[in-house]
C-alpha cells in the first residue's frame, strides 16, 4: 500500500529545526505519547521535559542531518506569523547502525501521511539506482516500485529502533521496512536490595570513570557487544549525572563497565562476559545509592539481568518496549541499554 491513497489535506514542509523549536519538538512528544497512553487508561504525568531536550539537543549536535520537523507553515499576515511543528522525527548514526530516537506526530495530526514522510526523510540514503522507490512528494510517497522489505536490504548499514508493544501504528510503519520488533524490553523499578545480589568475584575490580583515560576502552567494549562505539554518547551520559565504572580482571584486561546514577537510572552495562551481571549490578547498587527507586530496561535476551533485578526487589512497570532491527547487531545477553531513545 503507497500513501498516495489518502489526500494531503494541507501542505506540510520538512525542514531541520530551529533550536528555539526543541520545545515544541518536546511537547509534541507529550501530546503524541499522552493521547494513546490515555487510551489505555495510562495518561503521562504533567510534562517534565528537561532530560528530553537534554538529549534532543545532544542529537541536535551529533546527527543534525537526521533531524527533521514537519511544519506547518506561517501563514503570511496571521496572528502567530511562524510555523507550527507538528512532528519531528530524529536518528542517531553510530559507525553502521542507523538508530530512531524519536518520531512523534501531534494527535491530530496522525494517519496522514506525515510520520512516514519524516522517516522515509532520515533514513540513511539509498544507493544510485533506487532513490526514486522512496522519495517524498509534499509528504507523501511517490508508487513504491521496489517492494519495501528490499529496499530495506539496499540499504547500507543496519537500521533499529525501540518501540512501544501498545503501539500497533509504529510496529506496523517500521516493520514495512525491515525493522521488525524481535526482543521485548522491560522496565523494572524499584529501591534495589543489593545485598540479594553476589560480590564481585574475588580478581575482578572496579575502576571510577576518570581516574585514567578509559576512552579507548569503552569503545572496544561498546564494538564487541553493542556492535558501534559512540562515545560522544557517554560524554551525554556524565553530564547527566552517570556515574560509571570500568570492571577489570586481575591482568588489568577491562571485561565490561556499567553505569547508575543518583537520581535512580542504570545503564548502560556492557559486560565481555555476562556471567558477571548479578554482581556487577550489585556492585553498582552497592555504591551508587539512589535517593529513591530506580529504574532499569532490561532486554529480555538479558535473562541474568531480569533474574537478578528481580532478586534485588525491582517490579516490571507498564508494557514491555521492543526493539527492532532490520539485521542483529549487538549482543544484548551482556547488554542493559542507557534509554530507549539512545541505547
Ligand atoms: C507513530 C507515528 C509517528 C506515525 O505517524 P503518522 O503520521 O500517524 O503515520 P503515517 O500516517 O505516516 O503512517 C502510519 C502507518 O502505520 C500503519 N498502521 C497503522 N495501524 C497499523 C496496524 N495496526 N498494523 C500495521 N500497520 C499499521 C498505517 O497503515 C500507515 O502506513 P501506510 O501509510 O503505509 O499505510 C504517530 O502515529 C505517533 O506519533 N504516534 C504516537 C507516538 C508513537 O508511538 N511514536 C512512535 C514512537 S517509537
Amino acid at each position: 500500500m503507497g500513501l498516495d491513497r489518502r489526500p494531503a489535506r494541507v501542505a506540510i514542509s520538512y525542514r531541520p529545526p530551529r533550536h528555539a523549536e526543541l520545545a515544541e519538538c518536546a511537547l509534541v512528544w507529550h501530546s503524541a505519547v499522552d493521547d494513546y497512553m490515555a487510551r489505555l487508561n495510562r495518561p503521562l504525568p504533567s510534562p517534565y521535559l528537561d532530560p528530553l531536550l537534554t538529549l534532543l539537543e545532544h542529537l541536535l549536535g551529533t546527527d543534525p542531518e537526521r533531524f527533521l520537523v514537519a511544519v506547518r507553515p506561517a501563514v503570511a499576515g496571521s496572528a502567530h506569523g511562524r510555523d507550527k511543528v507538528v512532528g519531528f522525527g530524529i536518528a542517531a548514526q553510530r559507525e553502521h547502525v542507523w538508530f530512531l530516537s524519536q518520531l512523534y506526530v501531534l494527535p491530530e495530526e496522525q494517519g496522514h501521511g506525515i510520520g512516514r514522510a519524516l522517516l522515509t526523510q532520515i533514513l540513511p540514503s539509498l544507493p544510485a539506482g533506487q532513490a526514486n522507490a522512496q522519495r517524498p512528494e509534499g509528504g507523501r510517497t511517490q508508487s513504491l516500485a521496489l517492494d519495501e522489505r528490499d529496499v530495506a536490504d539496499h540499504r547500507p548499514g543496519i537500521l533499529a529502533m525501540c518501540t512501544d508493544s501498545a503501539q500497533p501504528v509504529s510496529n506496523g510503519l517500521y516493520a514495512r521496512f525491515g525493522i521488525v520488533p524481535r526482543v521485548p524490553v522491560l522496565n523494572l523499578v524499584g529501591t534495589p536490595n543489593p545485598s540479594a545480589l553476589s560480590r564481585l568475584p574475588v580478581g575482578v575490580g572496579a575502576e571510577p570513570f576518570g581516574r585514567s583515560d578509559t576512552s579507548a576502552t569503552l569503545d572496544s567494549i561498546d564494538r564487541t557487544v553493542l556492535g558501534y562505539a559512540h562515545p560522544a554518547d557517554h560524554g551525554l551520559l556524565r553530564a547527566s549525572g552517570r556515574t560509571g565504572f570500568v570492571y577489570r580482571s586481575d591482568d588489568g584486561q577491562a571485561i565490561g563497565y556499567g553505569y547508575s546514577s543518583e537520581a535512580g537510572r542504570f545503564g548502560p552495562v556492557a559486560l565481555l562476559d555476562p556471567t558477571l551481571t548479578a554482581p556487577v549490578l550489585g556492585h553498582l547498587m552497592h555504591v551508587i545509592r539512589p535517593r529513591g527507586a530506580t529504574s532499569a530496561w532490561v532486554p529480555g535476551s538479558n535473562d541474568r539481568a531480569m533474574v537478578a533485578l528481580l532478586r534485588a526487589g525491582l517490579r516490571i512497570e507498564g508494557f514491555p518496549a521492543l526493539l527492532c532491527w532490520t539485521r542483529p547487531f549487538a549482543h544484548f545477553e551482556g547488554y542493559l541499554p542507557a534509554s530507549l531513545a539512545l541505547l
